[in-house]
């Protein structure tokens, strides 16, 4: 047995404490481009605390971002004290080889970037951070039919903000409840400005990257921000392209200036996630100002800089119709959304002011 063990699998050592390795079965998958990934049947995760294997996940419904395929694989765990068997990972397969081509090694070198955003999150933060931004298992690299695999490894969630909407409205929800709500965007904050304390602008806020685990009767569900991918450190780069971030979610000093160096980039991304929950939007409302199917990027961009207070007005009458507001939260809640959807960078909210206004707080909300 143990000689068919280290037969089969590869084995590569992470850190002191962390091994992983692969067996050489491999399952052929094709993402949406049609691009074929090779991902591994099993998993072996070995460190201090535990000895786990993993199998496959049903792969009919395989989420995928820009860069790669993201595939759950169940864990099943054979020794020591934590019995971690009903939980399961989540593994981002990116083909290293396929970014060479497209971007050079700037793509590579992000794709390795995310992963020291993950170790850094995992050694240098408090629980209270570690709670909101997703846990890091560890990462592999392997070649197959002369591609190279990079996979980061990382706790599952249930699913992301957009599913979970999409759910609600399956269930013929008209609203999400105000106080899941609130906990949901309570925890996004405290996540950012985990990351803004260590002077990194997260920069892809939207509705795929917050996940959630399915605990309806839960109203304090753990909340999680994913994909490190566009961040970018506010003291090192003044400039750089925008291409990162998804546009309709960018905010209009990012497409006029490519400005990055600000925090407050992050508060306008985080106006347009307040809004799609409450009105139950699986998309920026950016999106729903003109009722064309396709956006060309130009269009995208002319209706964030023409964004008006009227437009903001009409998602605010909309929620508090839905919520029926009393006065004083549609105040709050007011000069909450001006306050992040502030054309003007020198006068958006931060998070500071985002934790000072009332509307999150009228309600208990654990920290
Ligand atoms: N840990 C996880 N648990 C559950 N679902 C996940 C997890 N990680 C990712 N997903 C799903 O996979 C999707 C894509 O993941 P992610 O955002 O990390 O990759 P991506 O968008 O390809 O990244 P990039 O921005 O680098 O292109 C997410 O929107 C989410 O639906
Ligand atoms: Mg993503």
């Amino acid at each position: 047995m143990i000689i068919v063990f280290f037969y089969k699998f590869r084995i590569v050592y992470l850190e002191k404490k962390m091994l992983i390795s692969i067996n050489k079965k491999f399952k052929k998958i094709e993402n949406r481009s049609k691009k074929s990934f090779y991902i591994p049947e099993k998993l072996k995760i070995n460190n201090d605390d535990y000895v786990c294997n993993t199998n496959l996940k049903q792969l009919d419904e395989i989420p995928q971002g820009g860069f790669g395929i993201v595939i759950f694989y169940k864990k099943i765990c054979i020794s020591k004290d934590n019995d971690d068997n009903n939980n399961s990972i989540a593994v981002k397969f990116l083909n290293l080889s396929a970014l060479r081509e497209k971007g050079g090694n700037r793509k590579v070198k992000k794709a390795e970037f995310e992963i020291k955003i993950l170790e850094m999150i995992k050694k240098k933060l408090n629980e209270r951070c570690k709670k909101r931004l997703i846990n890091y298992i560890g990462n592999y690299k392997f070649s197959k039919n002369n591609n190279d695999y990079l996979m980061i490894i990382i706790e599952k969630m249930d699913f992301d903000l957009k599913k979970f909407i999409q759910l609600e409205k399956s269930r013929n929800m008209e609203k999400i409840d105000l106080k899941i709500v609130k906990n949901i965007f309570y925890n996004v904050v405290i996540g950012l400005q985990c990351l803004h304390n260590m002077k990194i602008v997260y920069n892809d806020l939207k509705l795929e990257n917050i996940l959630i685990n399915n605990n309806y009767d839960d109203e304090q569900r753990n909340v999680k921000i994913i994909d490190f991918n566009c961040i970018f450190r506010v003291d090192k780069i003044s400039k750089v392209a925008t291409g990162c971030s998804t546009r309709s979610y960018r905010s209009p000093e990012q497409i006029k200036e490519g400005k990055m160096n600000d925090f407050r980039i992050d508060s306008w991304q985080l106006g347009l996630i307040l809004i799609c929950l409450l009105t139950m939007n699986p998309n920026s409302f950016i999106r729903s100002l003109k009722e064309l199917d396709e956006y060309k990027d130009v269009e995208i961009n002319r209706l964030i800089l023409d964004l008006k207070k009227k437009d903001l007005k009409r998602e605010i009458s909309k929620i508090k119709k839905l919520y029926k507001l009393n006065k004083y939260e549609l105040i709050n809640l007011k000069k909450l959304i001006y306050g992040l959807l502030r054309k003007d960078l020198s006068e958006r909210y931060t998070i500071n002011d985002i934790l000072m206004n009332k509307f999150l707080f009228d309600d208990k909300i654990n920290d």
